[in-house]
């Protein structure tokens, strides 16, 4: 089961500029998260300090029960064996194959046999699509592909805990749906505490449990979903919507002259860009595929979700309540067609789909083939 990562208090700078302060969450553990915020809020930076690669002057990060911003290096190199980072340029060795890139984890953290790390690395190659390309050097494959390595690279020591930065920069919608769908269907698989940081709004909308966002230099808000999908907060509407207008900026964050000067221009009629589509109307959270467990995380959100119902905004709370409403049919219908399913030849003596009972060996989830 994935570990719960509590973050409290926490403060980066470098030098005498500070990136975010007083940062403080909790990702559940199995639930999937996502951070977003404009460019240069500190969102790779938030992401390293989380594996103890950049050192925050104040605050806890509290994996496992072991504070990783106070621990040993020994222990620091021990909580690291329960990551799987995915960082934002996929950060593959130049010089080596994908399958040496892949394997790295392996032979530096675990003395297993070459014959056992050739299993493990072939076995991540293909759940992302890569299984013909081992041989291939970065160099000689296009970004997606390289994303997918460094997925793979990531997932080899069975991680608890993904940390994924933008997993969809550089990727087309297609391969983007691909990668979110991997990641669920992972997460059904093995539980694990997962991370995203994104920019990508349908990401956002579909894949994470629960959400937070960084902006001014502080965390806006984190949780469940909905939360910040149906949220009056001129910034993560303005950022959901992706709209010139409102409190976010080129650079910095504007000033009041400029925001009443848009406001003007707004009032006008003018446009400033954005979608104008209407956030607060949930769409369902992608499921696991076919074949895959159901995601216990899921059933756990669910539950803790219920409990803090209460204190959170109406419009968050119907939200919720619709949400959940609509995951239950869809849910059925999973079901109802995984019946049917299991009865075809095509699948006879499969796997039961979308049940809780579904057992699944590797489902091989991700075979785009193909120059993703
Ligand atoms: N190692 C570093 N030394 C100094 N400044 C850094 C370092 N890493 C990041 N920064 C600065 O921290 C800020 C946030 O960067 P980053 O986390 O990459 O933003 P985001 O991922 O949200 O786009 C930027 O201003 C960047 O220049
Ligand atoms: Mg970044």
């Amino acid at each position: 089961m994935g570990v719960e990562v509590s973050v409290e208090g926490l403060t980066k700078s470098f030098g005498s500029q500070n990136i975010w302060r007083d940062v403080t969450l909790t990702l559940p553990e199995g639930e999937v998260s996502a951070l977003l915020g404009p460019s240069g809020t500190g969102k790779s930076v938030f992401l390293k300090a989380l594996i103890g690669l950049l050192h925050p002057e104040q605050g806890s990060v509290i994996v496992d029960g072991t504070d990783i911003t106070k621990c040993s290096s020994r222990e620091l190199y021990e909580i690291r064996k329960l990551f799987g980072v995915l960082f934002q340029d996929g950060a593959l060795f130049g010089s080596m194959t994908l399958f040496d890139n892949t394997a790295f984890p392996l032979r530096e953290h675990t003395k297993k046999s070459e014959s056992e790390v050739r299993k493990i690395v072939m076995e991540k190659l293909d759940l992302v699509g890569l299984a013909d390309a081992g041989e291939k050097l970065p160099g000689e494959i296009s970004g997606g592909m390289r994303k997918r390595a460094g997925l793979a690279r990531a997932l080899v020591l069975d991680p608890q805990i993904i940390l994924c930065d933008e997993p969809d920069s550089g990727l087309d919608p297609v391969r983007t749906a691909y990668i979110s769908q991997l990641l669920i269907d992972i997460n059904a698989q093995i539980d694990a505490t997962i991370l995203i940081v994104t920019h990508n709004i349908n990401i956002a909308r579909t894949i994470p449990d629960n959400i937070g966002m960084l902006f001014r230099k502080e965390l806006v808000m984190f949780g469940p979903r909905e939360v910040l999908l149906t949220s009056d907060e001129p910034a993560v509407k303005q950022f959901l919507s992706g709209d010139r207008f409102g409190p976010i900026g080129m650079s910095e964050e504007k000033d009041d002259a400029t925001a009443a000067q848009e406001a003007q221009l707004a009032r006008a009629g003018v446009s400033g860009g954005g979608t104008k589509d209407d956030f607060s109307e949930i769409i369902p959270q992608v499921q696991p595929n076919p074949g895959m467990p159901e995601r216990r995380a899921a059933i756990r959100h669910r539950q803790r979700v219920h409990d803090l119902l209460h204190t959170l905004p109406e419009g968050a709370q119907k939200a919720i309540r619709e949400s959940m409403a609509a995951e239950d049919e869809i849910k059925n219908a999973n079901l109802a067609r995984g019946a049917e399913l299991a009865k075809s030849p095509q699948f006879a003596g499969g796997q039961g789909f979308g049940g809780s009972e579904a057992q699944t060996e590797q489902f091989p989830a991700y075979r785009a083939g193909g120059d993703a």
